[in-house]
């Protein structure tokens, strides 16, 4: 398969994900936090899908499209490495969804650079909160659940943290 080809299904999968996460989550009060504001594709699409709900995002390079830019006010900038464990220590595990989309583009140096992230993600996340991603996160809170229909296995990862 093409890189384009398999940029185009990664996408249709990131879509497919959202959707089914945000219907997930509809009557969960809590918040949203996306890990890698990037363009700010995903970041829009959130808000669009989940309106009304605190969406704080995290980024450490703020560069998106003016069009997808946060609210200063929900928008942390800096190393996740730092930020993610800051935020915990103010919030606690409040986050209904977290979206992880930090990546290089290729999920076995995501696990080893990123190695850090799945332990600051389960601090972050509410009792039985979902957690997507692009690539698989190994951490004994968060349990693999089934993928909605038409996303294939290993194109995204779900899970949910334990209570
Ligand atoms: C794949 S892009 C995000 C794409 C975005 N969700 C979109 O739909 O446009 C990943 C982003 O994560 C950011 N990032 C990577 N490592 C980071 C870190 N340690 N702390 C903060 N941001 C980081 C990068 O700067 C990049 O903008």
């Amino acid at each position: 398969m093409s890189r384009l080809d398999s940029f185009i299904r990664r996408l249709e999968a990131q879509r497919r994900m959202l959707n089914w996460a945000a219907a997930e989550i509809a009557r969960r009060p809590g918040r949203v936090l996306e890990l890698g504001l990037g363009n700010g594709r995903t970041y829009d699409h959130l808000r669009e899908i989940l309106p009304g709900r605190d969406i704080h995002v995290f980024e450490r390079k703020v560069s998106a499209n003016p069009r997808s830019m946060p609210p200063a006010a929900m928008l942390i900038e800096g190393d996740m490495a730092v930020t993610l464990p800051e935020f915990a220590a103010r919030h606690g595990r409040s986050a209904v969804l977290i979206h992880v989309d930090v990546t290089t583009g290729v999920p076995e140096r995501d696990r080893l650079l990123f190695a850090w992230l799945p332990g600051h993600v389960a601090a972050l996340a509410a009792p039985y909160a979902l957690v997507l991603s692009g690539w698989e996160l190994q951490h004994p809170a968060l349990a693999a659940v089934a993928l909605p229909e038409g996303v294939p296995p290993g194109r995204y990862h779900a899970y949910r943290r334990s209570g």
